[in-house]
């Protein structure tokens, strides 16, 4: 089945029970500075869900693009290692605004996913919030699952928060096992391992509370349901790949890669990674500059800066010396052009800012990654782990090598950085400039002083 036709059947599924199909938000979220990007289908809701926002329907369906790079959600670092974590990704989600609760929730769910999508039941697994007696029973006594297949899990799993604060709740996610072959092999590989068998497939949040500025909870004025299952993993086990870049989102992007490239695949395991992280970052890229996101040095700017830079950096280990991530966006922009047709009107603009970003990092990269080679060479013949601040400083300050990039670089070597040990450095250099610049001014200003005080003559009336 593909990925279009999967969104299409969710959010049928959902209309037919009496939801609002509402077209996905913007990844920037509107007017919540909570918020680094949209990072899950009920954001645009949450006003609705704290009761402060009245819409003209209570029920809702979505599939929301979503980004989960900096911030609370922050997969950022696992792109590439896993089969299934996404910098962004799309959200199908079903709402209910003090409409039905847990029992519809999971009926539904399980219902969609056996009867509509036509998954195996004998694959599934479920957990449940370890104090979540009620949806416990929903699972056991209502849709009859077998107990030793329901998981009762701690906070960490199965409570959701969009972030800080805001609305927050218990959850029951439902898991798909993709089998033995997918898996780590350790002996005790479960659902809350994080290996590749065990897809978190759907996640049921039971929203019940908002959380304020000082983590306290307090009951919302009515108990809404907020779900988000992740397309890139129902497409994967939908369609039987491999991964989720084997899925029809990815497989294009990886095979016009390649092509470019003139790359195999399997070559080596770094490689293989790399070409992950290219194209995941690629829709990201994509996604977020058409949304108006512009590379920049903060917020939301600077994480796409680090998604651009770091695609570059995995295309230079690629053997790509030229700028090449400008030519695949507008590929990703033909391949989600159904869902989100916006994307093929920006698709010039996007192509240039990302050429852009490409020529000014590319120089930067060229000279400052050798430099970083010496130094983590440096440390490793010294039997050393940890990169010291100042030789940090001298990357970032002398060659413009960000501190983030030296971090990836030494971790991919088991090494670590000493980020207290930069900022000193960084502090201390902020000082000098601060305090050579008021030695500056004061000169000037004698200096302008002295040239004029001989032609200003002082008159008193
Ligand atoms: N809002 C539910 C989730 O992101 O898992």
């Amino acid at each position: 089945m593909k990925s279009d036709e999967i969104r299409a059947r969710f959010l049928e599924y959902f209309r037919k029970r009496d939801h609002k199909i509402v077209p996905s938000s913007s990844l920037i979220p509107h007017k919540d500075p909570t918020l680094l990007f949209t990072n899950a289908g009920m954001n645009q809701f949450k006003e609705v869900f704290l009761g402060k926002e009245k819409r003209p329907y209570t029920r809702a369906a979505s599939s929301q693009k979503c980004m989960r790079a900096g911030g609370k959600h922050n997969d950022l670092d696992n792109v590439g290692l896993t089969d299934k974590h996404h910098t962004f990704f799309e959200m199908l989600g079903n709402f209910s605004f003090g409409d039905y609760f847990k029992k519809e929730a999971i009926e539904m769910g399980w219902e969609l996913l056996i009867e509509g999508y036509g998954l195996p039941e004998d694959r599934m697994l479920v957990s449940v919030y370890q104090k979540d007696d009620e949806a416990y029973n929903i699972w056991s006594k209502d849709i009859g699952v077998d107990p030793s297949i329901i998981y009762r899990l701690g906070e960490k799993d199965n409570f959701w928060a969009m972030g800080d604060t805001g609305p927050c709740g218990p959850c029951s996610e439902i898991h798909y096992d993709r089998g033995k072959e997918f898996g780590c092999g350790r002996p005790d590989c479960s659902i809350e391992c994080d290996c590749d068998r065990f897809f978190e497939l759907w996640n049921l949040v039971f929203m019940q509370y908002k959380r304020d500025e000082k983590g306290e909870l307090s009951p919302l004025p009515s108990p809404c349901i907020d779900t988000g299952m992740g397309l890139e993993r129902l497409a994967t086990i939908l369609q039987g790949a491999k991964s989720n870049y084997e899925n029809d989102l990815f497989r294009p992007i990886v095979e016009r890669l390649l092509e470019l490239g003139n790359l195999e695949q399997g070559a080596s395991r770094k490689e293989d990674i790399a070409i992950r992280i290219i194209a995941d970052h690629l829709r990201a890229i994509t996604f977020a500059v058409s949304d108006g996101v512009m590379p920049s040095n903060e917020g939301r700017g600077y994480v796409l800066r680090r998604i651009i830079r770091r695609a570059i950096r995995q295309g230079q280990l690629l053997g790509f010396a030229e700028p090449f991530l400008y030519k695949l966006t507008g590929l990703v922009a033909h391949i989600m052009r159904n869902p989100f047709p916006e994307l093929m009107d920006s698709r010039d603009f996007v192509a240039r800012v990302c050429l852009a970003e490409e020529e000014r990092f590319h120089t930067t990269l060229t000279q400052g990654i050798k430099q970083v080679e010496e130094v983590l060479e440096k440390v490793e013949s010294s039997k050393g782990t940890i990169v010291p601040g100042g030789e940090l400083f001298r990357l970032y300050d002398t060659f413009g090598v960000p501190l983030d990039l030296v971090e990836e670089i030494a971790a991919e070597r088991g090494l670590t950085v000493d980020h207290k040990g930069f900022k000193q450095h960084l502090e201390g250099q902020r000082e000098k400039a601060r305090l050579a610049w008021l030695e500056g001014a004061e000169e000037d200003v004698k200096d302008v002083y002295r040239k004029l005080a001989p032609r200003i003559k002082t008159t008193f009336a």
